[in-house]
């Protein structure tokens, strides 16, 4: 079994931490296939209003991750779940690592390609985010280029995580993935 060490002795993540992951992980679902969609739509209305939506998801998941990382150091995380071979631990610890590097930096990259296009970033048609980076067509291609990799990462991680999680789940029959399950135990 795991062992409770969060700081009000919890066996399960914050409350917090659940909705920001779990909110973060829908957002995902739909920015990853619509960013690599949009390239191909044809030019037009729908293609525009696509990529100001996906700018603004972008920057939503860049806030959520930064208020994950403030949330982990307020409620704390629990040990890593005493199950776990030396194995898993390591490949968990890794990859919960590389996604915070992962969900910080894309949106960043995307956000400073997007302004040395040039264009603005709008989010949300509410107000304009000041430019990453300046006009620049050569840097741009090359910050799109680190943004699409930074994405495929994200994909590669996930399927080890979201493989990993349901394994647990359905095959080992232990308690991981209630650490993370919104009504899991505390
Ligand atoms: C079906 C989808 C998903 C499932 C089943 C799932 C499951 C889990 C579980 C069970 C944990 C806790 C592991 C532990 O015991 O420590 C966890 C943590 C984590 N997940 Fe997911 N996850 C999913 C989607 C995502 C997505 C889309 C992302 C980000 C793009 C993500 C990022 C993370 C991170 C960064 C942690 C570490 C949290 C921390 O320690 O602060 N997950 N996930």
């Amino acid at each position: 079994m795991s062992v409770a060490t969060t700081a009000n002795g919890r066996l399960d993540y914050s409350a917090a931490s659940k909705w920001l992951h779990w909110i973060t992980a829908i957002i995902i679902f739909g920015q990853i296939p619509v960013g690599f969609l949009l390239d191909d739509l044809p030019e037009g209305r729908v293609q525009d209003l696509g990529y100001d939506l996906h700018r603004s998801f972008g920057f939503v998941v860049l806030c959520l991750a930064l208020a994950r990382l403030l949330v982990r150091r307020i409620y704390g995380v629990p040990a890593a779940y005493a199950g776990l071979t030396p194995f898993e631990l390591r490949a968990s610890t890794f990859a919960h690592h590389a996604l915070y590097v992962l969900l910080i930096a894309t949106p960043l990259l995307g956000w400073a390609a997007t302004s040395a296009y040039p264009v603005a970033v709008s989010i949300f048609w509410l107000f304009t985010l000041p430019p990453l980076a300046p006009e620049n067509e050569a840097l741009s291609k090359l910050l799109f280029k680190a943004h699409e990799i930074s994405a495929l990462l994200i994909v590669a991680l996930l399927v080890a995580h979201i493989g990993g999680a349901l394994m647990h789940r359905f095959v080992k029959h232990d308690g991981v993935l209630a650490r993370m399950w919104p009504r899991g135990r505390s």
